[in-house]
């Protein structure tokens, strides 16, 4: 449905789709028949279309890939028993992408073309959102700078994009997570809250040398005294420590998660104590030596909630509570799938039918 947008869609002569193993798809490694495009210039977005997935032609000058004027997003789609495309909670996203955007000084995004354009989209490559337990449809907006110049400043033309990949899980397996003391992600008055390219760019090199330590990921702490804990690369960070759950605010450093926020408002409509505020590492050492941790996790899209296994701190590994025993985090990971499958009641207005 494309709604009231005028968009002009040019299908595929030849869908790939028989060339997938719907059984084993690993994630962001296969991309569906099409992709949605608009640009900006002249001071306003236009020639919205949809065209078959294909590379793209960049001038070498191109500012995005000098500067870094680039920001995403990401989302999922399920199919529900109807059959109907389910996607959670757009308007959240097209919201932060807009924050973002004006973070990085690009232009924002009328809601309805970010939401209408994810609408066309996946109603065109339906086919593609996968069936089977754990597997999406995942969905990546995003827009970057456009302009064929490399002296600093804001580029006068973007382009935004949209294209979607049937994934499976981001993490195959509970994650083995350092504490991260010596790099940082971001800092006060810096990019953290937004998500932008440069981001991601700063967290390999600390995440590769974490990685030949034997962890999956990092927990970033504050950049000036690395004693409070802020999220980790690819998701938020949740604890539950004395049947509490406990996470730290987002502030302008850590990413405002909408799985994050789900899961919040989740455990509070069933009554569980919520604690947003600071955290400090030594706390949660505490915490593990006086078995009062039960659980860890951390929540996104793509990871969904993504257990943790161990924390690796100042050398040396806490392995924590088997998974099994996990309350609140295995019960809220089925609750959100079956709310994003539509298999329960939305009772909070978070899905949204294509
Ligand atoms: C997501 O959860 O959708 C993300 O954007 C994380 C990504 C870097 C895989």
């Amino acid at each position: 449905m494309t709604g009231t947008l005028d968009i002009a869609i040019q299908k595929t002569l030849k869908s790939r789709i028989n060339e997938v193993d719907f059984n084993n798809i690993p994630f962001g490694k296969v991309y569906s028949d099409h992709m949605f495009v608009a640009d900006y210039k002249d001071g306003q977005w236009g020639d919205l279309r949809i065209v078959p997935y294909e590379n793209l032609s960049l001038s070498p000058a191109n500012a995005a890939l000098h500067y870094g004027q680039s920001i995403f997003e990401g989302m999922k789609a399920h199919k529900g028993p109807d059959g109907r495309a389910l996607v959670f909670r757009p308007e959240k996203n097209a919201q932060r992408f807009n924050r973002s955007a004006v973070r990085m000084c690009m232009p924002e995004i009328p809601e309805e073309i970010f939401v209408g354009g994810i609408d066309a989209l996946v109603n065109l490559d339906k086919d593609w959102i996968p069936e089977n337990e754990g597997n999406s449809l995942y969905l990546r907006p995003f827009m970057f700078a456009a302009d064929e110049y490399i002296g600093v400043r804001p580029s006068l033309t973007y382009k935004f994009m949209i294209f979607t990949c049937p994934v499976g899980g981001y993490y195959s397996k509970p994650v083995r997570v350092k504490v991260e003391t010596k790099f940082v992600r971001a800092a006060e008055g810096g990019t953290g809250a937004a998500k932008t390219a440069g981001n991601y760019a700063a967290s390999l090199y600390p995440a590769q040398l974490a990685a030949q330590q034997g962890y999956d990921q990092l927990i970033w702490t504050d950049s000036k005294t690395h004693t409070l804990i802020e999220e980790a690369g690819t998701m938020n960070i949740m604890l539950v420590i004395d049947n509490k759950l406990l996470t730290p605010p987002t502030s302008g450093t850590i990413l405002e998660g909408v799985t994050r926020e789900s899961i919040l408002e989740l455990a509070r409509d069933w009554g569980m104590d919520v604690v947003e505020r600071k955290l400090t590492v030594d706390e949660i050492i505490t915490a593990i030596k006086e078995n009062r941790l039960q659980e860890a996790f951390g929540a996104g899209t793509a990871a969904t909630v993504a257990h943790i296994s161990a924390i690796g701190h100042e050398g040396v590994d806490y392995e924590l509570p088997a998974i099994e025993s996990r309350e609140f985090s295995n019960k809220v990971l089925k609750e959100m799938e079956a709310i994003k499958r539509g298999e329960k009641d939305d009772r909070f207005g978070w899905i949204h039918k294509i």
